[in-house]
């Protein structure tokens, strides 16, 4: 195994997650949305804003294939909409590639992202009314590409150290 790829929805910890199982197993991580600021040498926010969405969406369709497809032991933190863009799914479970859907419920993700969307060109501009709806459908939609993972993983009431342990234990 080369890779872990952690995908689900924003707010969910994919980040997070990444750094701590990075520290378990003594593996190195990367962020792709990281990379894509560097890249770009702009914010996500400030991508969207001066290139718009498909900019961006081509931009991690790029690096997300380089980087998986790349020789490296690497834990890869992805963006919420990564899977679902690009046919970037089917990088989801290669050859030397595990991918772990870190799930939550819609009530756990509008917990988490009220109070975190201005950084995220999504959301941002929903009201606290619309941003459970939009949540809500989108998740629905998304679900798809969520379920192609190798392994899910659901977060609810679990803090991160609880959740690496359960991805310890699936990838033992
Ligand atoms: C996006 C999620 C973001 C970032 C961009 C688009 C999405 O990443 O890639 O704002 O489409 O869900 P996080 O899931 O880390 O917030």
């Amino acid at each position: 195994m080369r890779k872990i790829i952690l995908i689900g929805y924003m707010g969910v910890g994919k980040t997070t997650i990444a750094q701590l199982l990075a520290e378990k197993i003594n593996w190195d991580w990367v962020d792709l949305d990281k990379l894509i600021e560097t890249k770009a040498q702009l914010s996500i926010k400030e991508i969207f804003e001066q290139h718009g969405e498909i900019y961006f969406r081509k931009l991690e369709h790029e690096l997300f294939k380089a980087t998986v497809e790349n020789d490296k032991t690497l834990i890869i933190s992805t963006g919420g909409g990564t899977p679902c863009y690009a046919n970037n799914h089917l990088l989801l479970n290669g050859e030397q590639v595990v991918s772990i859907y870190l799930k939550a419920s819609i009530e756990t993700i509008f917990e988490r992202l009220k109070n975190e969307k201005s950084e995220r060109p999504l959301v941002a501009n929903h009201s606290e009314e619309e941003l459970k709806e939009f949540i809500a459908k989108n998740l629905f939609d998304r679900s798809y590409f969520y379920i192609q993972a190798t392994h899910k993983v659901e977060i609810d009431g679990k803090n991160p150290t609880e959740i690496v342990t359960d991805i310890l234990a699936l990838l033992n």
